[in-house]
């Protein structure tokens, strides 16, 4: 089977495939009819790109999330479609987490004041006093695989979790349904773990995160998209709220005026960049290139993921 890739993959699994083409950096220029996979991660893949690709069989993605593939094109065209699910679960959660710490308790703040030299009188009793995150209400937008997981690790911080999902659970352990508007209002923090659908795009719009409370704190690894990136600017400009961001609408690009507030910690899309959650992706992506070549069921198919 002929495979091409946007990027080579990391970990051993990419081994196992011999003669894989990367496609230049400015993507597909000409039809390629000798194409039957092409590995992607997430970059588009829409009408254009399978007119270039007529004898295309799937599309290998590389992340869990697939928003700018044109699914309903991949349908028609009965191209298939993989992505890389539970794999990165903890790891995203992880960095959710560390989000939540960095940005309530001002790690990064306190680093570089340390790092600049501005830490002159010595330990301070009443100075710098953040806000806790034991013991405070978390609000976690989408209570999938990752949200879940982040509603585990906040079991141990001793915190209140709030949810909302579009169907909400028969059995809650632990966790409490509200509706977005209420989750935002009575959460001390609020964690972004839904998927990027036309429904889910800009939901948190402007309206929405005037309702965060003074000094919360509203983390986001899921997809820039989500929010109405100028509002959340001008709340974090104007100081009201704290942000921990891994995730951007433009990326790579960031607003530039989050680049010197202390009240948010921003992070490269680093949500699965774990080597072991990596090397499982790749191992995910490899073995359904594989299936597909021996005309085996896919491992992860898109919509029984
Ligand atoms: C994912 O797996 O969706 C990550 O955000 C990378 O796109």
């Amino acid at each position: 089977m002929k495979v091409v890739a946007t990027r080579r993959l990391p970990g051993p699994a990419w081994d196992e495939l011999d003669d894989v083409e990367l496609l230049p950096a400015e993507g597909l220029a000409e039809p390629r009819p000798d194409v039957e996979a092409l590995v992607v991660a997430n970059e588009t893949v829409g009408e254009r790109e399978l007119a270039l690709l007529p004898g295309l069989r799937l599309v290998a993605n590389y992340g869990v999330g697939y928003d700018r593939i044109d699914v309903a094109a991949l349908g028609r065209r009965r191209v298939a479609l993989t992505n890389t699910p539970r794999v990165l679960d903890a790891a995203t959660a992880d960095l959710a987490f560390a989000l939540i710490l960095a940005a309530r308790r001002r790690v990064v703040a306190g680093d570089r004041l340390v790092r600049a030299g501005g830490w002159e009188h010595g330990w301070s009793s009443a100075g710098d006093l953040s806000a806790d995150v034991s013991g405070a209400t978390l609000g976690i937008i989408g209570l999938g695989r990752i949200g879940s997981a982040v509603a585990r690790r906040a079991r141990g911080f001793d915190m209140r979790v709030l949810y909302t999902k579009r169907r909400r659970l028969e059995t809650e352990d632990g966790v409490e349904w509200r509706e977005l508007d209420d989750l935002l209002r009575e959460s001390d923090i609020v964690t972004v773990h839904a998927p990027r659908t036309p429904e889910t795009e800009g939901m948190i719009d402007a309206r929405r995160l005037a309702l965060l409370a003074d000094g919360a704190t509203f983390v986001n690894t899921a997809r820039g998209e989500l929010v109405a990136e100028r509002a959340l600017v001008r709340e974090l400009v104007s100081g009201r709220i704290d942000a921990g961001l891994d995730v951007f609408a433009n990326e790579p690009h960031v607003p530039p005026e989050l680049l010197d507030l202390p009240n948010v910690v921003l992070t490269p899309h680093l949500g699965s960049a774990t080597v072991t959650a990596r090397h499982a992706m790749t191992r995910l992506v490899v073995d359904n290139l594989l299936a597909a070549s021996a005309g085996r069921d896919l491992v992860t198919p898109v919509g029984r993921g």
